[in-house]
């Protein structure tokens, strides 16, 4: 039976090995991106950890098993990730949850916390969650019952100005940015526009109508939000590793070319950030600044899923692409850890027959 012992064994080390250790070998690999052009800030930069659609399964769609081991792999490579690179922020660009405008309150608010669950920070750490189509429904279909339970549970559903060593990041609804006036829509743009004078006054603060403001020192806002601004399609993209290039639709794919020119006039941001489309992209976007496109944190939408780190400062950042354990090399592993087992039983196998046979001969004899 030492067949058995060594196939246990052979099997418990790709379990050990895949489940607990795997992340931290390849996560190594991810280092913060360091400013080097030397200017006021740098050193005392940010560092935020972005991920994208991490889509966690309801009571309606997929399977048990596969809800389970995925998210069991999420949790374990975020919180990996989060052990090893200590952000100061955590940014989750929508698409939470996959069935968040499906689910009744109570189901809900199971989801959020178990979510919460999932993202775990150490105390201190914001973690800054943002509304996508699946967590509060498309234009078509958001309603105050969504948007309300959204914001009640996790902060930010609207759009909303957030500081944090004085970088300022604009969080959007993309879903919002329709510009057909709809109840959402008039609220979302008037916030816009707040926000646009209140940047306006932190740059100009000796100007008349912003004596009364609360004023952080200026500096240009990053977008935060879960659809990307409007490109064609990936093929404009610098970089990206979707693996085919697919028109993209105003206000579906991407937000209008009208939306992005509002957001580029109101906010004149200096970065963006998007998710979404599940891949990753760098673009100089129609602003003509530098977007990124994150990746889906998720094996279900992505074999070879990555997240976003970025260094921030009031003047400058730069920003890196950590790749994640790929679904492919897990299952290799396994693959590898059953063909050594079958190859242990046929050796086994083999010496057993011989041994039959020849005490069968002997018998004759
Ligand atoms: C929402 O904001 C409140 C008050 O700032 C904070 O205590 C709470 O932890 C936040 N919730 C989440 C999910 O971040
Ligand atoms: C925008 O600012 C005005 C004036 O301060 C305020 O009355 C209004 O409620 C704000 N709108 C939103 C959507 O926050």
């Amino acid at each position: 039976m030492r067949w058995m012992y060594a196939c246990f064994v052979i099997a418990l080390c790709a379990l050990i090995f895949c489940e607990y250790v795997a992340d931290f070998v390849v996560l190594q690999n991810c280092k913060w991106p360091e400013i080097r052009r030397k200017k006021k800030y740098v050193d005392d930069p940010l560092r935020a950890m972005i991920l994208a659609d991490t889509h966690l399964l309801g009571p309606h769609r997929g399977h048990w098993l596969d809800k389970l081991y995925r998210e069991w792999h999420m949790k374990g490579a975020f919180q990996a990730a989060s052990a090893l690179l200590k952000p100061d922020v955590v940014f989750v660009l929508g698409d939470l949850f996959d069935e968040g405008d499906m689910v009744s309150e109570k189901r809900f608010e199971e989801y959020v916390w178990h979510y919460l669950q999932m993202f775990r920070l150490p105390p201190g750490v914001p973690l800054i969650s943002i509304a996508g189509n699946h967590d509060v429904g498309f234009h078509y279909k958001m309603h105050p019952f969504f948007m309300g339970r959204f914001e009640n549970y996790l902060n930010f559903s609207k759009v909303h100005l957030y500081t944090i060593k004085q970088i300022h990041f604009v969080i959007i609804n993309s879903m919002s940015m329709e510009g057909d006036g709809c109840q959402f829509c008039a609220e979302a743009e008037e916030k816009l526009r707040n926000i646009s004078s209140t940047l306006h006054c932190m740059q100009h603060p000796q100007k008349a109508e912003c004596v009364r403001t609360r004023r952080h020192p200026y500096s240009q806002p990053i977008l935060m939000q879960h659809f990307p601004t409007y490109r064609d399609s990936d093929k404009v993209c610098k970089e990206h590793d979707a693996p085919v290039i697919e028109a993209f639709r105003e206000r579906f794919h991407v937000l209008s070319k009208d939306a992005t020119d509002l957001l580029g006039d109101l906010l004149k941001p200096r970065l963006a950030f998007a998710g979404h489309s599940h891949h990753y992209c760098h673009s100089v976007n129609r602003l003509g600044i530098d977007e990124y496109t994150v990746a889906s944190f998720s094996w279900r939408n992505k074999v070879d899923p990555s997240f976003m780190l970025a260094t921030l400062t009031p003047d400058d950042y730069e920003v890196y692409k950590c790749k994640m354990l790929p679904q492919q090399f897990v299952y290799n592993s396994y693959m590898s850890a059953a063909l050594a087992c079958l190859v242990l039983i046929f050796l086994q196998l083999k010496k057993y027959i011989k041994r039959h046979y020849e005490l069968s001969r002997l018998k004759r004899e």
